[in-house]
């Protein structure tokens, strides 16, 4: 077999936050595919780091009264240690806050410029003149030119999803200090993706011809069209630098400029690996250069496809290194059908999972159940996770071993037969090559499928045998041994199969076995005659309901934070408004005289509204709340009577307004107690 040189990496995580269980299916998923190469004898290095740079990071350590480079130091650790806890086996956990990512990032930058890929341009900017300080889109605040939501970020209105500029933003302020941002011009550079572009449409849609001949798509189909999509709307140059104030390193010959996190984000995996290749003496740009027979692959979440699939790729392109082999992205972790969410206590950290005790492999195997090779999100469904742990997990496959080793050690002092050529053993060693194929795919869903029916087939080889029967009977001591030894060799096939998702328990089964550490071709070979086994310690327990508990409740966040994320739900409390300005709304007591639904609309309902002064037609958009408009027939009601006529669309002209609240999605028409005539003034 042609033995392949991999460098693997993860997304590098914010410095600014903890790992969560939405990371871990990430890691987890890079893991297992590293661990599978590595077990058929593949070249392959896995590296990560810290994701340290940018504004988030600066103002997180001003906060804490500390210096950036202290705070990142200390969260990388926290990092690796969540990671190691889930056996993530990485060759190197670095910091982009590095001197390699330092010498990459700006080499990388002059060969761009080099390459007339750079140009600079003045744009202007909000700026904080409290802080002194450019703010980034997330850090400027202010209502939606759309709809007029208030308490919305600068680049995008989350109640209705509209996207803009943050100076398109009404009444805008410093989320930083609150100060009313001014504008202010500044120099910036950009990379030049347009000039890209039939670079672009080429990777994106190309493969790489591997070492062993096979053909590995640059993108997995999905991502292409979504690339497609956004190579076709056209490429915007992509601004690559940030002003001081910041945390990153500085651009070469630009004063007070730095590169935007982004840019020395994915140069992140290079410094990495070149720190790695420092240690074990070997040549980085072996594997770095332009035309490195080495893969590269680089798994990643799906919000991140476009810093991946297009800038990354461009900018190696065109700084003279090689490009990556496969961008392979993943959809995101749900929990019990939901948005991870802190109120809820799903918004579980790995490292309350560890710290409640949970068996980090439990998570590993229930995710691999989930995992394919395609960008779809995949649920943690609490219930499920208890009953696939205990029943495949557990069930089938730990179970195996347990029922058997015991009666080689007693009656045959721990000595195997040699089973090779026996049915069950040769079918389960005949399945290597599809399962493999399998893992490569990152088909880890249909792996498992294949292996647990082996687990299957080797329980009902168990249970027609029964061994516990055969060791009561006179004379079986033969079949006992060659079922039991049948069954030892079986387990450690099923271990190998399983040993990328669990490292663990594949090493206390190769100690218990007495075999080195378990390699793919372990499964197509059966244990030699009189191969003597050691003594069988229990290998997993089983998850109980109130560890789930535990671990919910660890997670609810405390009374006061989840007390501001319920206020979210409320609007904010709008700008001071003068009393002058109030008496300008002319609201008055009105009685609904008819009310009908409007054809042609699911929102609008149409009123006769007797004001006393006059009747008028007003539409209101309350139709979902109230199902049965006649029913509104003789309520009083109150009424802004001094705005102008509206046109609403083909369907009339409202001559007013109905007051109602809005409360949960509900619309709640505002009551007047009797006594009040029809006309009065409101106020
Ligand atoms: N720092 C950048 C990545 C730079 S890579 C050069 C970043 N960091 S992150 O911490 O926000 O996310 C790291 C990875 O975790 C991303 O690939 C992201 O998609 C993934 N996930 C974050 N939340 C997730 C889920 N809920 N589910 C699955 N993956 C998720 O982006
Ligand atoms: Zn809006």
């Amino acid at each position: 077999m042609t033995q392949r040189k991999i460098l693997v990496t993860s997304a590098l995580p914010y410095a600014n936050g903890s790992i969560h269980l939405g990371h871990m299916v990430e890691h987890i998923q890079t893991d297992i595919w590293v661990r599978f190469q590595k077990m058929r004898n593949h070249t392959c290095f896995y590296v990560c780091a810290d994701d340290t740079h940018g504004t988030p990071v600066m103002l997180a350590a001003q906060k804490m009264g500390v210096k950036p480079e202290e705070m990142i130091e200390k969260v990388r650790q926290e990092h690796l240690a969540d990671f190691t806890g889930f056996l993530i086996g990485y060759d190197n956990y670095y910091s982009t806050h590095s001197p390699e990512n330092k010498a990459f990032s700006q080499g990388i930058y002059k060969a761009l410029k080099a390459n007339g890929k750079i140009t600079v341009k003045t744009i202007e900017q909000l700026f904080d003149p409290e802080k002194q300080m450019f703010l980034p889109d997330r850090f400027v605040k202010g209502e939606c030119p759309k709809c007029g939501a208030k308490d919305q970020y600068g680049d995008n209105c989350e109640s209705c999803g509209t996207t803009y500029l943050p100076t398109e933003l009404k009444n805008p302020y410093s989320a930083v200090s609150g100060a009313k941002p001014v504008l202010k011009s500044s120099e910036h550079y950009f990379f030049d993706l347009s000039s890209c572009e039939d670079f672009l449409r080429e990777w994106t849609s190309g493969e790489t011809v591997l070492s062993n001949g096979k053909k590995q798509a640059h993108l997995q189909p999905e991502a292409l069209n979504k690339m497609k999509e956004w190579i076709d709307g056209g490429l915007q140059n992509w601004d690559i630098s940030r002003d001081a104030p910041y945390f990153g390193f500085e651009i070469p010959d630009a004063e007070n400029k730095y590169f935007y996190v982004w840019l020395d984000a994915p140069i992140g995996y290079f410094a990495s690996f070149k720190n790695l290749c420092e240690r074990l003496n070997l040549d980085a740009n072996e594997w770095l250069k332009a035309d490195s027979s080495a893969e590269m692959v680089h798994f990643i979440g799906k919000d991140i496809l476009y810093f991946h699939a297009l800038f990354w790729p461009a900018t190696l392109k065109f700084s003279g290194y090689r490009t990556p082999t496969a961008v392979f992205a993943h959809g995101f972790l749900t929990v019990d059908g939901h948005k991870m969410s802190k109120s809820r206590g799903t918004f579980i950290t790995a490292k309350s999972y560890l710290d409640e005790g949970l068996n980090p492999e439990w998570l590993r195997y229930y995710i691999a159940a989930k995992l394919n090779s395609k960008i779809e999100d995949i649920d943690l469904n609490l219930q499920d996770f208890i009953s696939r742990v205990n029943s495949d997990l557990i069930g089938k496959y730990i179970n195996i071993a347990a029922r058997s080793a015991g009666f080689i050690k007693k009656r045959f002092s721990g000595c195997l037969k040699n089973v090779a050529g026996h049915s069950l053993i040769a079918h389960l060693q005949a399945k290597a090559e599809e399962i493999a194929q399998l893992y490569e795919e990152r088909e880890y869903a249909r792996a498992l499928r294949e292996i647990m029916l082996l687990a299957d087939m080797v329980n009902e080889y168990t249970d027609a045998n029964k061994p516990w029967e055969l060791a009561k009977q006179d004379g079986a001591d033969e079949k006992l041994h060659e079922v039991c030894s049948v069954l030892m060799n079986a387990f450690k096939i099923l271990s190998v199969y399983l040993s990328p998702i669990l490292p663990a328990t594949a090493n206390a089964v190769a100690a218990f076995l007495n075999i080195p550490a378990l390699l793919w071709d372990d499964a197509t070979r059966t244990l030699p005659e009189n191969h003597k086994i050691n003594d069988y310690n229990h290998l997993m327990k089983r998850v109980e309901q109130a560890q789930i508990d535990r671990l919910l409740e660890a997670n609810k966040q405390s009374i006061q934070p989840a007390a501001v994320e319920n206020k979210a739900d409320f609007e904010p409390v709008a700008p001071v408004c003068s009393f002058d300005d109030f008496t300008k709304v002319d609201m008055r007591v009105g009685e609904v005289l008819s009310c009908e639904a409007v054809e042609g609309s699911n929102k609008l309902l149409k009123f006769q509204i007797d004001l006393g002064f006059e009747q008028r037609t007003i539409f209101s958009g309350i139709a979902q709340s109230y199902p049965e408009p006649e029913k509104l027939v003789g309520r009083k009601v109150i009424a802004v009577v001094n705005f102008a006529p509206r046109k609403m669309a083909k369907f009339g002209v409202s001559e007013g307004m109905l007051l109602s609240a809005s409360s949960n999605g509900k619309l709640f028409l505002l009551n007047v107690e009797d006594g009040a005539e029809v006309g009065s003034k409101v106020g």
